[in-house]
């Protein structure tokens, strides 16, 4: 293997000195680039584009072309977990993700397949695989997952959910299926990432996105406990070096503390929390990785700039920051904005 040539997001994660703040950003490959959509037109469908190990490689590779990125992310969904289980994934347009089968009883957790990653989702290796070696030591590549709490509302709901009433009504009725089905999860999800790892993947983020939506104790017994117990059975090396786990729980601002123990090496903030006070709660536990609206790529370039030159400056000196956004790039802002604000990430860092 090529020895990697821009480590800053290793470097910045392991809180070991860097010459400028690393940068990327969550759904950096997608409809906001026209270049996406033209391959996605010839892919045909959504799954088709994740199962073409070249065309998805193209594709992870598009915003690096654009941006001077320091981490690539692998492109596929983290979905492709319950769509292995047969549960009828497909897309509407306009209205997200739907699942044919929903599962909501003991039988139906009872019935999901166990998962063997590299014999059910082959493809996603051999994705891994290419990408590693087409960036050629660019740049890292992010393996990622979905947590079994974001998993699991997508199963129980059977498509995207406003206020997870299903899901709650599991969690208070029954919770023992609840956690039969959060723990099938965690093993598919763990040996996922592994494989992942195996197959070339530097980094790993776990996408915690609706964990945000639970009480605080539900959120640790539902969500934390689980990302913890995958974080424990992962493969921490490759080539190597370590490979860190970044968790990603949007609306978690509240529960950093807690979150700092789950052995995860950096957290994800959304951007309702000051990331200069998320610093001090959590000290040297952990790095932390954010934290701009997506919304701010639709302002002036000005605006944006000094957005950023505001989030460097509450984070402060020293290492243990990647920048990124709060959440996924939004499908229809200028990609000439994601620029703006890639290149003032490393301008004021570099100071
Ligand atoms: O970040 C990247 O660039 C890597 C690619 C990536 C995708 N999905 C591509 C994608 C990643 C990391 C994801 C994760 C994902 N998928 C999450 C967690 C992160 C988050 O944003 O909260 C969730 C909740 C999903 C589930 C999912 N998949 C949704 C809600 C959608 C949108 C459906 C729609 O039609 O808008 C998808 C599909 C999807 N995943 C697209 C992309 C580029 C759009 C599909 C298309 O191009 O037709």
């Amino acid at each position: 293997m090529t020895p990697l040539q821009n480590d800053r997001l290793l470097r910045a994660i392991a809180g070991e000195p860097v010459d400028a703040t690393p940068v990327w950003m969550m759904r950096q490959a997608g409809r906001y680039l026209p270049e996406y959509r033209r391959v996605r037109e010839q892919a045909g469908s959504f799954m088709a584009l994740c199962q073409d190990d070249s065309l998805a490689c193209e594709v992870t590779l598009q915003p690096l072309e654009r941006f001077d990125l320091d981490a690539a992310i692998l492109f596929s969904d983290i979905l492709t977990i319950p769509d292995a289980m047969d549960l009828g994934l497909h897309f509407v347009t306009g209205e997200g993700p739907r699942f044919r089968k929903t599962v909501t009883t003991a039988e139906d957790v009872a019935a999901l397949p166990e998962l063997d990653a590299e014999r059910d989702l082959g493809y996603v290796m051999n994705a891994v695989s290419t990408i590693r070696r087409e960036l050629n030591g660019r740049v890292p590549l992010i393996g990622f997952a979905g947590s079994p709490w974001t998993l699991a509302t997508y199963m129980v709901e059977g498509g995207s959910s406003k206020d997870f009433r299903g899901i709650k009504r599991l969690m208070m009725e029954s919770p023992e299926v609840l956690h039969g089905l959060l723990g099938k999860l965690a093993d598919a999800v763990t040996d996922y990432l592994n494989a992942q790892i195996r197959a070339g993947a530097q980094v790993v983020q776990i996408f915690d996105t609706w964990g945000g939506a639970l009480s605080p104790q539900a959120y640790r017994a539902f969500s934390l406990d689980y990302m913890q117990r995958i974080i424990d059975g992962l493969i921490r090396e490759n080539d190597g070096r370590q490979v860190p786990v970044i968790v990603f729980t949007k609306n978690g601002g509240q529960w950093l503390e807690t979150m700092a123990g789950c052995g995860a090496d950096c957290l994800g903030l959304d951007w309702t929390t000051h990331i200069g006070e998320a610093r001090q709660r959590v000290g040297d536990r952990v790095a932390l990785q954010g934290n701009l609206d997506p919304s701010t790529l639709y302002a002036p370039d000005d605006v944006i700039r000094s957005e950023v030159e505001r989030i460097l400056g509450e984070y402060g000196t020293g290492s243990g920051h990647v920048f990124n956004l709060g959440h996924g790039v939004h499908l229809d802002v200028d990609p000439d904005k994601a620029k703006v604000m890639v290149d003032a990430v490393h301008e004021f860092s570099a100071r």
